[in-house]
């Protein structure tokens, strides 16, 4: 794993943005995986930026966003889909056409999840996943226990993840019960894969995904399995990780190759 550390949200958002940016410019046609969450807005608002500021160009781009609340159609205030289209797509020039985000409210939930996955292979798999990770580890909606092996599935969310979430639905009676999700096994086969993390909140999980052992337990310390995963981290959420001078030595190395 690649761990890059950065002063604070803004500066994690930037170098997030920037290398999603370069991946996209070297292939237009870029299939990309996205979360939702508070982590990645400010990713999204930078994009954006270089969308309107630079012309960087989102319409031959496919997106797969990971997961959706089972129950909720796509106009519902909360759904994920409804807050995709608010922060990021519709803020960048792409179309409905290739923008796939799973459906809350299909009557035939199993069915829809087999297609989401054949989606994916017929467009030749995600080029590049965005993640980023919930308090208990999760990795878009798969709790502590997960088959590291899962496909896209329903799944019964946990319930720190619930009173997590239950800020944007004002109380956790609210907040579904389950949801729709990408599996790890899914998420595991993209080609690139970065994930951010912001905040004290996510100190210790962030320190037991990168440096404890593989375990269903933390969904995201599978990660360390995978041939091509970038963490970026601000100072806060890095603060447990053991071998913190470690890394901020290799990224000094890094930025003296890169003559900066
Ligand atoms: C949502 C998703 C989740 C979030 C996680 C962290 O699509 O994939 O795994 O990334 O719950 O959420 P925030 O960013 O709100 O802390």
């Amino acid at each position: 794993m690649r761990i890059l550390i950065e002063k604070d949200y803004d500066a994690m958002s930037g170098r997030a943005a920037a290398l999603i940016a370069e991946e996209i410019e070297r292939n237009p046609r870029l299939v990309l995986g996205l979360p939702t969450g508070d982590t990645p807005v400010g990713t999204y608002e930078r994009l954006v930026h270089l969308h309107k500021e630079a012309g960087l160009d989102f319409s031959e781009v496919k997106t797969f966003n990971l997961d959706e609340y089972a129950g909720l159609s796509a106009e519902d205030p909360n759904s994920y889909n409804r807050f995709m289209w608010d922060v990021f797509f519709g803020r960048i020039n792409i179309g409905p056409a290739h923008v796939s985000i799973p459906k809350g409210d299909d009557p035939r939930p199993d069915e829809f999840c087999r297609r989401y996955e054949e989606k994916i292979k017929a467009v030749g798999g995600i080029d590049l996943q965005l993640l980023g990770i919930g308090g208990d580890g999760h990795i878009a909606f798969n709790e502590p226990g997960s088959s590291l092996g899962s496909r896209t599935r329903v799944v019964t969310l946990a319930k720190e993840t619930i009173a997590d979430n239950a800020r944007h639905f004002g109380k956790k009676e609210l907040v579904p019960r389950s949801a729709v999700t990408m599996g790890v096994g899914t998420i595991m086969e993209a080609r690139r894969i970065i994930l951010i993390a912001s905040g004290k909140k996510k100190a210790a999980v962030t320190a037991q995904f990168i440096e404890g052992p593989v375990t269903s337990m933390i969904a995201a310390s599978a990660l360390q399995l995978h041939p091509s995963v970038t963490v970026i981290l601000d100072e806060a959420a890095a603060c447990k990780l053991r071998r913190l001078d470690h890394y901020r030595w290799i990224m000094t190395l890094e930025e003296e190759r890169a003559g900066k």
